[in-house]
């Protein structure tokens, strides 16, 4: 290779070296001037074949190109990493001093905050939480609360059954217990009666299933706490003064409560419990459909049958029970207008608890 071409690979040395946009393109302009085969190599291994005279002032111009090429290197390698060029595998060196990167922080859904805001205000009153299984028997679920087969009560509790239609039979026909979702958490009170003897006070939370079309305000899933006392003595004053604490702990001391009688299977005497509106304070507005109360939740005292059906004696033991929906007092609680905004997983929504 003559002089001039020594020339000309350092003119387009310069022009090349212009175009390095990216540490990738750096690499790839290393490897074609200093690589194995690169123009440098090729450069060197014409050496030999140069008369004496000219070795030494061709070594040194192929020399100082490569020390040119070695400084365009180190310069765009300091201009292209501290721009933060991220096309390149190739390793930064660890910056200590960068501060770290955050890990967003995350929260409890508002409906498992909703459910321990309510269990803790029932501990404080010595409740003990328990839970219960969602997949349960027909007989926790039914049978065991005084809601006999074919009994049209079993309507207002109607869930999803986990066997298929001939197992179904055939399982009736054994005796055996079908499986179902509960569509209540009522069903722990059997469940839970059935493994303990009284005293007993209990908060049970979790989810059920009803059949439900799903719109603003039902969903084929949803969650209850059920509550659950018994004991020898305990009177439906008990059941009224622990709904009490609880009402004015959720919605305030100025919050008024009413007992309406209702039906329950498994609770006589049975009362639907009202508080007053906490949007109008019990003046009627859209809220409460101008009623200036709102329904919360279900309760009475345990029916003897369902005593009975566990095994403990109802002339001895006494106790109340009750349930209420999560979603409604967390609805309620945060002015939410549409159940289905709990299930969406929209974290527009989710964030703002
Ligand atoms: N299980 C009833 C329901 O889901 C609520 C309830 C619980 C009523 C306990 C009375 C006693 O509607």
């Amino acid at each position: 290779m003559s002089e001039l071409n020594i020339e000309e690979v350092a003119q387009r040395l310069e022009v090349e070296a212009k175009g390095i946009d990216s540490l990738d393109a750096l690499e790839n302009f290393r490897r074609l001037y200093l690589g194995r085969r690169g123009i440098i190599a090729q450069l060197t291994s014409l050496i030999p074949t140069l008369s004496q005279q000219e070795r030494p002032v061709f070594g040194q111009k192929v020399n100082s190109l490569k020390n040119a090429i070695l400084e365009i290197i180190k310069e765009k390698e300091l201009v292209l990493s501290s721009k933060g060029d991220s096309s390149s595998k190739q390793r930064q060196p660890l910056d200590v001093g960068l501060p770290g990167i955050a890990q967003p922080l995350g929260r409890l859904h508002p409906i498992t905050q909703t459910i321990n805001e309510i269990c803790s205000i029932f501990i404080q009153m010595g409740f003990l939480v328990e839970e219960g299984p969602e997949v349960e028997t027909e007989f926790n679920n039914f049978t065991g609360l005084n809601i006999p087969q074919e009994h049209p009560s079993r309507d207002a509790f109607d869930t999803f059954y986990l066997a298929e239609a001939g197992g179904d039979a055939q399982a009736k026909n054994r005796g055996e217990d079908r499986l179902l979702l509960r569509s209540h958490t009522s069903a722990a009170q059997v469940r839970l009666m059935k493994m303990r003897r009284p005293p007993l006070a209990v908060v049970v939370p979790g989810r059920v299933y009803r059949p439900d079309a799903v719109d603003a305000s039902h969903s084929f899933m949803f969650h209850q706490v059920e509550g659950l006392v018994v004991d020898e003595g305990i009177r439906f004053s008990d059941l009224k003064g622990s709904l009490q604490v609880f009402v004015q702990a959720v919605f305030g001391k100025k919050t008024k409560m009413r007992f309406r009688p209702h039906f329950f299977p498994f609770t006589e005497p049975s009362a639907e419990v009202d508080i007053s509106c906490i949007i109008c304070g019990g003046k009627g507005c859209s809220v409460c459909g101008f009623k200036g109360w709102l329904e919360i939740l279900g309760s009475g005292m345990v029916h003897p049958n369902v005593f009975r059906h566990v095994g403990y004696d109802p002339k001895r033991y006494t106790g109340f029970a009750f349930g209420l929906g999560i979603e409604r007092i967390a609805m309620l609680k945060y002015g939410i207008n549409d159940i289905r905004l709990f299930f969406e997983n929209d974290l527009r929504f989710l964030k703002q608890f």
